[in-house]
């Protein structure tokens, strides 16, 4: 399938295509413009509807903004990923919460005993990881929603991050995301992208 039949099948507007997939870059280096609390607020209203097994919904997030915060977060950054986590005007630690059992009488009501079987679950710890992965590619697509460029990153010490920023909460650190307008020099070359044919199998 050509690229413009592509386009032509999807539901998807062509500019939103571009916008969110085509178009979208992850990016290195970030302007001063700040992202505000109502902008992360849109964003958020968009991701909350990613689908989670049970809807555990264990994503949580920890919004660096200020001088402080940020640096004792580079702290614990890989070499490659400091510079670049130190420009940015936002910074989510994307975590996943193994204590999301709590919320199920809310958020999986038609299951009555559903926060018992969790909480006697030792899976839960993977599952919430798992999960808040999805939401995790949720996330960085709803920020593309918002016009905005994000910066995934797994380049770090997990423990540290932890220790530093979760306390001793039931929180595992699954990715850093830095969110921005791209400053110059942003991106990378354009790595290329497996073809249907390699990854698709027909039975
Ligand atoms: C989960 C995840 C972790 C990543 N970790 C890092 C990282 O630690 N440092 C880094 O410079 N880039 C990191 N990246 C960026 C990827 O290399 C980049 O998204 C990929 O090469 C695609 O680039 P493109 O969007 O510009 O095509 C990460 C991306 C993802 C999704």
């Amino acid at each position: 399938m050509t690229t413009s039949a592509t386009e032509e099948t999807l539901a998807l507007s062509q500019a939103a295509q571009d916008l969110l997939f085509r178009e979208a870059r992850t990016a290195n280096t970030f302007t001063a413009e700040p992202v505000g609390d109502e902008q992360l607020r849109a964003i958020y209203e968009l991701v909350k509807w990613a689908p989670t097994a049970m809807n555990i919904q264990p994503l949580r997030l920890v919004a660096v903004r200020s001088p402080e915060a940020r640096e004792r977060l580079v702290a614990h950054m890989a070499e490659g990923n400091k510079a670049k986590t130190a420009s940015a005007p936002l910074t989510l630690i994307v975590t996943a919460d193994a204590d999301f059992h709590e919320h199920l009488p809310t958020t999986f009501p038609h299951k009555p005993d559903a926060r018992e079987q969790m909480a006697a679950n030792p899976g839960r710890e993977r599952m919430a990881f798992f999960n808040a992965t999805i939401q995790l590619g949720y996330l960085i697509v709803g920020i593309r929603a918002a016009g905005l460029a994000a910066g995934p990153m797994v380049g770090y010490d997990a423990e540290g991050v932890k220790k530093e920023f979760l306390g001793d909460g039931n929180q595992q650190v699954v990715a850093v995301v830095n969110v921005g307008r791209p400053g110059p020099d942003a991106w990378f070359a354009r790595n290329p992208r497996l073809e249907y044919e390699q990854v698709v199998t027909e039975i």
